[in-house]
C-alpha cells in the first residue's frame, strides 16, 4: 500500500537499517521497482525528480500511474518527489497525495537554503507531508562531479533545527550519475553527522557506491539510500541487448519488458544488500 515515507524511513533509522530509494522515470520503472520490493519483501521509496517531471512536461500523468500500482502492492511503498527547486512543483506533489518531498535549496548560501527549506517544510507538514532537504551540495546532476563536497556536522545539526525537516541530504563523498561503483565515502564524517544530526540522514548520488560500501555506510549512520543511474544502467543493457540483431522487431514491449524484469532482479538484490546491513 501507499506508505508514508517517515513511517518506512523512521523505524529504519531505529534500527540503523537501510532502506531503498530508487527513481522512477517510465511506468516500466514503477512496476519492476515494487515488483523486486514484493520479492524482497521490503518496503522502497519510488521517487520521481524535478527533471524526469520535466522530461514528461507535466507531474500528474505520470505520478497518478506512479501512486496507482504503489496502492496496489503488497509491500510498503512511498512515492516521494525528488530534487525539487520549484515550491509549486511541491504544491502539486502535495495535492496528488504524494507521500514525501525533497526540497533542494543546496544551491544557496545557508541563510537562504534555511529559509526556502522553512517555507516548504511549513506547507508540507501541514498537510503530513515529510519532507527531506538537502545541505552541502551533492555535485554531479548537471555532469560536474565534485565528490569532495562535505555537509559539517554543526551546520548540519543546526540546519535541521532551524528548519524542521524529517530527513537530511549530505555530502559525504558521492556524486551524482556516476557510471562506475567506485566512490569513496567519507565513513567517519557519516558517523560523525548521525551523531550530531537528530534526522536520519540520506545518500545521494549511491549508484557510485559499491556493495560493501552501502552496508557499511548503513552501518554508520546513513538510512536512505538513493539510487537512479545504476538501475537504469540495468535496465537499458537489457533493452539493448535484445534490440541488437533484431532490426526488425517493432513492438516496444518486446525491448522494454526485458529492461523491466532485468530491473526487478536488481530492485530485489539491492534491497537484499541494505537489508544485509
Ligand atoms: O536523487 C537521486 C539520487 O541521488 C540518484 O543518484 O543517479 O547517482 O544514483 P544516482
Ligand atoms: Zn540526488
Amino acid at each position: 500500500p501507499l506508505t508514508g515515507t517517515g513511517t518506512i524511513v523512521t523505524p529504519a533509522a531505529d534500527a540503523a537499517r537501510g532502506v531503498g530509494a530508487f527513481n522512477v522515470i517510465q511506468l516500466e520503472h514503477v512496476q519492476a521497482i515494487v515488483a523486486g520490493a514484493e520479492a524482497a519483501g521490503a518496503p522502497v521509496v519510488l521517487q520521481l525528480s524535478e527533471n524526469a517531471v520535466r522530461y514528461h512536461g507535466a507531474l500528474a500523468p505520470i505520478a497518478s500511474a506512479t501512486l496507482a500500482v504503489a496502492r496496489a502492492a503488497d509491500v510498503p511503498v512511498a512515492v516521494h518527489l525528488d530534487h525539487a527547486t520549484s515550491a509549486g512543483l511541491v504544491g502539486e506533489a502535495v495535492e496528488l497525495g504524494f507521500s514525501s518531498v525533497m526540497f533542494d535549496a543546496s544551491a544557496l548560501d545557508y541563510d537562504d537554503n534555511v529559509r526556502a527549506t522553512t517555507e516548504v517544510v511549513e506547507h508540507c507538514h501541514a498537510a503530513g507531508v515529510w519532507v527531506e532537504a538537502e545541505l552541502g551540495e551533492v555535485g554531479g546532476k548537471d555532469g560536474v562531479h565534485s565528490p569532495g563536497a562535505r555537509t559539517d556536522p554543526a551546520e548540519a545539526a543546526a540546519f535541521v533545527a532551524a528548519t524542521g525537516v524529517d530527513a537530511l541530504a549530505v555530502a559525504v563523498g558521492t556524486s551524482h550519475a556516476m557510471l562506475t561503483r567506485d566512490a569513496e565515502l567519507d565513513f567517519e564524517l557519516i558517523a560523525a553527522l548521525r551523531a550530531a544530526v537528530p534526522a536520519p540522514l540520506v545518500l545521494h548520488g549511491s549508484s557510485g557506491v559499491a556493495d560493501a560500501h552501502l552496508t557499511r555506510a548503513v552501518t554508520h549512520g546513513i538510512t536512505k539510500i538513493n539510487i537512479a543511474t545504476h538501475l537504469n544502467q540495468v535496465f537499458t543493457a537489457a533493452v539493448r541487448q535484445a534490440l541488437a540483431d533484431r532490426s526488425q522487431l517493432a513492438d516496444t514491449r518486446r525491448y522494454l519488458g526485458p529492461g523491466r524484469t532485468a530491473m526487478t532482479a536488481e530492485a530485489t538484490r539491492l534491497l537484499g544488500v541494505l537489508r544485509a546491513a
